[in-house]
């Protein structure tokens, strides 16, 4: 069952505000010395122009290093990269890997940016992004070689359908990797709780929901260091003690602080995690 119209319309203003546009992506890119006529696909990603989560660019790197611990893609695999957001992530994975990846996000602004940028990059041969809700793919079974998924689950309610969609369509002996945060949640996650939906189990909850779908755990990598390094980094940002890297830095101190206070002082903890569909 698709998620609540009410859920995607809070998610749709909650990263349609926060999102960055072609123009502001461009204009970033001119401020650091590159044409955005000739940018190459890494001239965004490295710089954090075009990743959203809660470790940018360095987290989506250490999550593929833990990945093909496991099994790297091949140059002819497809894989799957739910909600997507504005493409940076699959980008990267292309181009590491060779392979090819569709994006898939519920909210259309990310996934209009996402095809733009692969456009201005030259990477329309290889990634492509459609509009689409985690919980109703429009795949048939087995049509991926890896789904992918970093820090979007947590906004999704209906996590046994979420996971059930995901084993369907990943083939059998393929990897699921995802990013997320472990919950409880704190009382200090409440204005950002406030913008969109948060459902964050705890990590054995999650486990349980994972295996459930029939797929075997295969790890989860602690990144809580990396998150806390990047919030202090947009802090010392908002605050005008550093120069923005992204040109998304647009999220609130309120917002900032409560992430900063749940991994430091309420042992709120992120990770990556893989498993494998049996
Ligand atoms: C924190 S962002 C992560 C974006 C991207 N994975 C990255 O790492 O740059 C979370 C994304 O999940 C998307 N999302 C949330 N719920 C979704 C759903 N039910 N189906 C598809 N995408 C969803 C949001 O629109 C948002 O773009």
């Amino acid at each position: 069952m698709p998620e609540s119209t009410a859920n995607t319309a809070k998610l749709a203003k909650f990263y349609g505000d926060l999102s960055p546009t072609v123009e502001t992506v461009r204009e970033a890119l001119t401020i650091a010395g590159t044409d955005p006529d000739h940018a190459r696909a890494r001239d965004l990603y490295e710089r954090d122009l075009d990743c959203h989560n809660l470790g940018m660019f360095r987290m989506v790197e250490f999550a593929a290093n833990v990945a093909a611990e496991y099994s790297a893609p091949d140059a002819g695999d497809l894989l799957l990269d739910v909600g997507c957001g504005v493409g940076g992530p699959s980008r990267y994975f292309a181009d590491r890997f060779g392979c090819s990846v569709i994006g898939i996000d519920v909210v259309p602004v990310r996934t209009e940016v996402a095809q733009e940028l692969a456009t201005m990059t030259g990477m329309g041969d290889r990634v492509s992004y459609r509009v689409a809700d985690a919980t109703a793919l429009d795949f048939d079974d087995a049509s991926f070689a890896q789904v992918w998924m970093l820090d979007v689950s947590i906004h999704i309610r209906d996590k046994r359908t979420l996971f059930r969609e995901i084993a369907r369509v990943l083939r059998p002996g393929g990897l699921l990797v995802m990013h997320e945060q472990a919950g409880p949640l704190p009382r200090a996650m409440a204005p950002v709780m406030r913008e969109a939906p948060y459902i964050a189990p705890s990590l054995p909850q999650l486990i349980r929901y994972i295996e459930d779908a029939g797929l075997q755990m295969l790890t989860w990598r602690d990144t809580t260091s990396i998150a806390v390094d990047y919030f202090l980094g947009v802090r010392d940002v908002l605050l005008g003690n550093s120069e923005p890297r992204g040109s998304n830095v647009k999220t609130g101190i309120p917002l900032l602080d409560g992430y900063l206070e749940t991994f430091t002082e309420r042992n709120g903890r992120t990770g990556v995690l893989v498993a494998r569909r049996t």
